[in-house]
């Protein structure tokens, strides 16, 4: 099914992720005249809005939320004349005949975009399917968090199955819509140089960092049940290690790159609980400074003592031919010391130097990733300092810079959600993340926790504005590795 759908339903349309990514994304795609026209966008949530109140609160956010050299009142007008809204309470069914009378015909096709509480996935299904908006015309997009374990994202993904068939699921990976992400692909896959030293006999170890400086913001119910292994390592950083260790896709098309994803994710040997204590660190951030803002610890912000991590660093594996021996350092936290993703590939040392008898010193070549706040691909590469080198051969670490904010700095990048808003509208499932690889992703992140819980692991505290705690720097420490920074 590859028509644009010519209806949009919005889940939980009031809430934060509405106001601040969905309804500036879908602006932005229809300020580009991106949309298929005519397309509707219909509201739902439990707030008593009326179709002109929910078009002043999409107005309010887009003021709030949406870049000022993208304000344009022509755009937003008729933007808005898209948007109608049906209060509605998912738990029961009693709503739902009268959403389906403000959606109407959904014979053009219907894109739904759930972004509600878990406990409503079963119960909105249920609903839609009640009044038949579950036929072949429509498609379900779903965002996180799909459960909190393989058992629970199972249930929801039965509940959800038991309607949409899998080709007409999008689950959400909202780090899979980043440009940078892709552009591993690109890199990847679209050059000739990397593949052949891509594996164990060309590298030595992967990192993958996601840091962040915020803390809990307005998420405490959802993030103290969560943790950051769950909400960070669980979808995004597993998609990229899945988008890294990869084999080579045929085609650029949803089922040949994510048959290749779902087989690292598979591969990724199991950390037994005997294990669990030395292949994974966990923190807590505490009081502290990032940047120039004094900021209160997590069981301040949360208001009572807590056990949940804000910070993990694991030591991980992909047990197969190409991956072998080769370690894949992840680490993600709130409060850390600067809003910094990115993914280093350590490559092997050279098998011989010509240099040591002159004094020269070499590094092996790493290749950066950088994901946000910049966009850049940067091969560290020796070069030989300038000079007679009479008192031997100086040797430097030099970049090889590709920025991508300036090669391309005449193309708007676009927030993650408009790719896969319009590609969800478009039916394009390349991009979102199959059943089978969040299951695989959920069995590995549950042996963690099962680990945790045998060992009774409890989070090291750590100052915000630090890089975490110093058990997190031990960890590749010990085994000669650098977290770079
Ligand atoms: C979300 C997490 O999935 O990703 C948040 O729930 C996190 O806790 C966010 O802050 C990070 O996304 P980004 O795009 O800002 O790196």
């Amino acid at each position: 099914m590859t028509e644009a759908v010519g209806k949009l339903l919005l889940f939980g349309a009031t809430g934060d992720l509405s106001q601040r990514m969905l309804i500036p994304s879908l602006y932005g795609l229809h300020a580009d005249g991106l949309l298929p026209a005519g397309l509707t966008i219909t509201g739902a949530a439990r707030s008593e809005h009326d179709d002109a109140g929910f078009r002043d609160f999409a107005r309010a956010a887009l003021d709030e939320f949406l870049p000022a050299d993208r304000h344009d009142a022509a755009s937003i007008a008729s933007f808005l004349d898209r948007l109608q809204y049906q209060p509605l309470d998912a738990s029961t069914l009693d709503g739902f005949p009268a959403l389906a009378d403000k959606i109407g015909d959904v014979s053009g096709g219907l894109a739904i975009f759930l972004s509600t509480a878990p406990f409503l996935f079963e119960p909105t299904i249920k609903g839609l399917q009640s009044v038949g908006l579950a036929g072949d015309t429509v498609r379900i997009g779903l965002e996180k968090p799909l459960g909190h374990d393989l058992a629970s994202s199972r249930e929801i993904n039965d509940a959800v199955a038991a309607a949409f068939p899998e080709d007409r699921t999008f689950r959400i990976d909202h780090y899979l819509g980043k440009e940078t992400v892709q552009n591993i692909l690109a890199l990847r896959f679209g050059n000739s140089l990397f593949e052949p030293v891509w594996n164990a006999r060309g590298i030595d170890h992967v990192q993958i960092t996601i840091a962040e400086t915020v803390g809990l913001e307005d998420r405490a119910g959802y993030y103290e049940t969560a943790g950051a292994l769950r909400d960070m390592v669980q979808n995004h950083i597993l998609q990229l290690l899945a988008l890294i260790a990869m084999e080579p896709p045929a085609r650029f098309d949803g089922t040949s790159i994510r048959d290749e994803k779902v087989k690292v994710l598979r591969s990724l040997r199991r950390i037994e609980a005997a294990e669990v204590p030395h292949m994974t660190v966990t923190g807590q951030y505490g009081a502290g400074a990032v940047g120039e803002k004094i900021v209160g610890s997590y069981a301040d912000e949360l208001g009572r003592p807590s056990t949940t991590e804000t910070f993990v660093a694991i030591k991980a594996h992909v047990d197969n031919w190409r991956w072998q021996g080769v370690p894949f350092y992840l680490r993600t936290g709130k409060r850390l010391a600067a809003r910094q993703s990115e993914i280093a590939i350590q490559f092997k040392p050279v098998p011989h130097s010509i240099f040591a008898d002159r004094g020269g010193q070499l590094q092996p070549n790493t290749l950066v990733i950088r994901l946000q706040p910049e966009e850049y691909v940067r091969l560290l590469v020796m070069a030989k300092q300038p000079g007679l080198d009479r008192e031997g051969v100086r040797l430097r670490e030099v970049p090889l810079n590709l920025s991508l904010d300036t090669e391309f700095a005449g193309t708007r990048r676009r927030i993650a959600y408009e790719r896969l808003l319009l590609d969800l509208i478009e039916g394009d499932p390349t991009l979102f993340v199959r059943r089978d690889e969040v299951e695989a992703q959920w069995q590995w992140i549950d042996a963690i926790r099962a680990g945790w819980v045998a060992n009774d692991v409890k989070p090291k505290p750590y100052p915000s504005g630090s890089w975490g705690p110093s058990a997190g720097i031990a960890l590749t420490e010990r085994d000669g590795v650098t977290w770079t920074e």
